[in-house]
C-alpha cells in the first residue's frame, strides 16, 4: 500500500482559493488551450490571460523577439482580440475548463482601465491583473506604474468599478519600490503580481564599409536574467505590505520557486520558460509537492519563516 500524504499547496489571493501556487504568466500561456498538449492545465494554480485591451490591437510590427543572454527581449505590443471578441470566443471555453484564470488588462487611458474592470464586473470575472507595467507599448500601462498620482487614482477607480479580486502588475523600473507598493494596497488592490519585463536593448553590429553599423531592438526583458532583479524587488516591498505578492521573473527550476516564496512572495507565475520547457508549470506543481514530501512538512507555511 502506497504511503499517503496530506500534502497541502493551496493559497488565497484575495477571493481566489488557489490549489496551489503555481500560475502561468501573461503574455506566455496564450489563453491556456495553446499548452494542452503539454500540461493538464487543470493541476496548475491559476493561468492568466495574455494581455487584454478594449480594442482590438494589432502590436508592433516584426522583428518582436530577440534571444539575449539568459533571456528574451519581446516588444509584441499587447497584440490581441479586444475583451468583447475574448469574451465571446474565449471566456466560454476557460469557464468549461475548470480552471482558476485570472484576466491581465491593459488600457492605454484611466478611462480605458475602467471600462474594462466594468466589463469584467459585469461578466462576474473572478479576477483581474491589471497591468501597469508594460515597457514595449507606446501609451499606457508603464507610464501609469510610475507616477504614484496617478498610480493611486487609477487603481482606486477601478477598485470602485470592479469587486472581484483585484492584482496589480508592477514594474522594477521605478525609483521608489516601497512607495508604490503602499500605495498599491492603500488603493484597494488585493495582492501585487512583480515583475513584468525590465526596459532593455539588444544591439547588433555589422561591420560595413569601414564603419560599425548598428541594429537595434528595444523592448521587455524576461528570463532568468532577471531573476535577481524580481528577487530584490520582492524582498525590499515585502515588509511594507500586507497583501499577497505573486513573485516572477525568471522562473524555470524549483530551486526558483523556493527563493522566490523565500523572499516573501505568496505565489508565482511563470513566464519565458513555458517558451523553452512547455512543461515546466505542470512539474514545478509536482516539484513542490515532492519537496515538502521529503521534508516531512505538510503545507508551505511551515516551509518559511515569514508572517505574511
Ligand atoms: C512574449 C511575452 C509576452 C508578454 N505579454 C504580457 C502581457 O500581455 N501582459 C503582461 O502583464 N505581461 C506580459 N509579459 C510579461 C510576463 O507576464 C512576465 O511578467 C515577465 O516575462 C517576467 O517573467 P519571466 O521572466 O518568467 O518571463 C510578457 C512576457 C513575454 C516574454
Amino acid at each position: 500500500m502506497g504511503v499517503k500524504h496530506n500534502i497541502d499547496l493551496s493559497v488565497n489571493i484575495g477571493k481566489l482559493k488557489l490549489k496551489n501556487p503555481i500560475i502561468t504568466a501573461s503574455g506566455t500561456f496564450g489563453y491556456a488551450d495553446e499548452f494542452e498538449e503539454y500540461v493538464n492545465v487543470s493541476s496548475l494554480g491559476a493561468i492568466v490571460t495574455k494581455g487584454i485591451t478594449l480594442h482590438p490591437r494589432k502590436g508592433n510590427p516584426q522583428p518582436r523577439v530577440q534571444d539575449v543572454n539568459n533571456g528574451l527581449i519581446n516588444r509584441i505590443g499587447l497584440e490581441n482580440m479586444g475583451i468583447y471578441p475574448f469574451i465571446e470566443q474565449k471566456l466560454p471555453i476557460l469557464r468549461a475548463k475548470n480552471i482558476s484564470f485570472i484576466i491581465n488588462i491593459a488600457g492605454s487611458s484611466e478611462e480605458e482601465y475602467v471600462q474594462l474592470a466594468k466589463i469584467c464586473q459585469n461578466k462576474s470575472i473572478e479576477a483581474i491583473e491589471m497591468n501597469l507595467s508594460c515597457p514595449n507599448v507606446k501609451h499606457g500601462c508603464l507610464e501609469f506604474g510610475k507616477d504614484p498620482d496617478t498610480l493611486y487614482r487609477l487603481i482606486s477607480n477601478v477598485r470602485e468599478a470592479y469587486q472581484g479580486t483585484l492584482i496589480v502588475k508592477l514594474t522594477s523600473n521605478v525609483s521608489y519600490p516601497t512607495q508604490i507598493a503602499k500605495l498599491v494596497q492603500k488603493a484597494g488592490a488585493n495582492a501585487i503580481s512583480a515583475i513584468n519585463t525590465v526596459k532593455a536593448m539588444h544591439v547588433s553590429l555589422n561591420y560595413n564599409n569601414s564603419k560599425f553599423e548598428k541594429t537595434t531592438i528595444q523592448g521587455g526583458l524576461s528570463g532568468p536574467a532577471i531573476k535577481p532583479i524580481a528577487l530584490s524587488f520582492i524582498s525590499e516591498i515585502r515588509p511594507v505590505v500586507d497583501i499577497p505578492i505573486i513573485g516572477m521573473g525568471g522562473i524555470t527550476y524549483i530551486q526558483d520557486v523556493l527563493e522566490f516564496l523565500s523572499v516573501g512572495a505568496n505565489a508565482v507565475q511563470i513566464g519565458t520558460a513555458n517558451f523553452t520547457h512547455p512543461t515546466i508549470s505542470e512539474q514545478l506543481v509536482d516539484g513542490l509537492g515532492e519537496i515538502l514530501i521529503k521534508n516531512n512538512k505538510t503545507n508551505l507555511k511551515e516551509c518559511f519563516n515569514r508572517r505574511k
